[in-house]
Formats: structure tokens, sequence, C-alpha cells
């Protein structure tokens, strides 16, 4: 039993960065973890999360859109994509929904040239390695 476990142990140990079957890993399914694995990395590599991307240099004495060269007015959109009414408690004067909610914003640092990652338009990526708003219920 122990001796089995080892095996094992070495054989991964053994081959390269990782375990390639071309019958389980097409080569294109390969190609582009690698692309997104070299995007993330370059991405993520001077980006500090608690970094706002909203501009805020500009004189709040002025009229909105005083000055050419700053960037428009910060545009986020939140979108209610789902409502389920779970429970109505009439006595209590309760009710608890579950929302799903999608919110859309423009984070330059985020941006990339798609052909030198092999034409990755888009990834997936972890929400705590991002700058997101806060979004905080209340009135409840
Ligand atoms: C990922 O980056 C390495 C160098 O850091 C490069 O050799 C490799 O070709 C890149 N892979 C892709 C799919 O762009
Ligand atoms: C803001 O973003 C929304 C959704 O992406 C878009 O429909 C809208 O045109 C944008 N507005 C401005 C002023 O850029
Ligand atoms: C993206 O990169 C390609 C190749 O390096 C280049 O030809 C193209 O002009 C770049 N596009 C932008 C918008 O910078
Ligand atoms: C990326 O897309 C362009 C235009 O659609 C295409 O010519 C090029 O071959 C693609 N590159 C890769 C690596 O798929």
């Amino acid at each position: 039993m122990f001796r089995c476990a080892l095996l094992f142990v070495l054989s991964i140990g053994k081959s390269s960065t990782f375990y390639y079957d071309p019958q389980l890993y097409v080569p294109k399914y390969r190609d582009y973890l690698e692309a997104q694995g070299n995007l993330t990395r370059d991405l993520f590599k001077n980006y500090e999360k608690d970094v706002s991307p909203v501009y805020a240099w500009f004189d709040t004495t002025k009229p909105l859109g005083y000055d050419p060269d700053a960037p428009k007015r910060f545009n986020y959109t939140l979108f209610l994509y789902d409502l389920k009414l779970v429970e109505v408690d009439e006595p209590k004067e309760q009710v608890s929904v579950v929302l799903e909610l999608m919110e859309y914003w423009y984070d330059p640092r985020l941006s990339w040239n798609a052909s030198d990652y092999k034409n990755v338009t888009a990834i997936f990526t972890r929400q705590d390695k991002v700058w997101s708003p806060t979004l905080t219920p209340f009135g409840m």
C-alpha cells in the first residue's frame, strides 16, 4: 500500500510542469490556459486592488466636463439580474429575497492587447483580486 503511493508521487514528480495527456487535454485548451496564465501574471504584476480607478483630479468648483483631457464621468452600471421572493412573514412584517446583481465598470489597468495573448479577450478571476465598488444593503 505504502509503496503504491510512493510510486504514484514519483511518477507525478517526473512529468513536466503539468500532466499532459492529449486524449484528455487537447492542445488548444493547453494553449489557452498558458496564454491566460501569462495574461493574468502580467495584468496583476503591478495591480493594486486597494487603489480605485475613479479619476479624481478635477476642480469641483468648475462645471462637469470642463476638462477635455480628463476621462468621462466614472460609469458604473448595476443590473438587477434576478430577484427571488423566498419568504413573506406577515405577522413579523418581514420579507426574505435573494438578489442577483450584475455590475459593470471600466478599469483601464485591466485592459490588454488581445493579439499579445493569443487572442484571449476575456478571463475569469477571483473577485478578491480586483478593485470593485462596495455594495452594502441598508434600510432592510
Ligand atoms: C507565456 O510566456 C512565456 C514567457 O514568459 C512564453 O515563452 C510563452 O510563449 C507564453 N505563452 C503563450 C501561450 O503566450
Ligand atoms: C455606461 O455603461 C453602460 C453599460 O456598459 C452603457 O450602456 C452606457 O452607454 C455607458 N454610458 C456612458 C455614458 O458611457
Ligand atoms: C496590438 O498588438 C499588435 C501586435 O503587437 C499591434 O499590431 C497592434 O497595433 C496592437 N493594437 C493596439 C490597439 O495597440
Ligand atoms: C488572432 O485573430 C486574428 C484575427 O482574427 C487572426 O488573424 C490570428 O491568426 C489569431 N491568432 C491566434 C494566435 O489565434
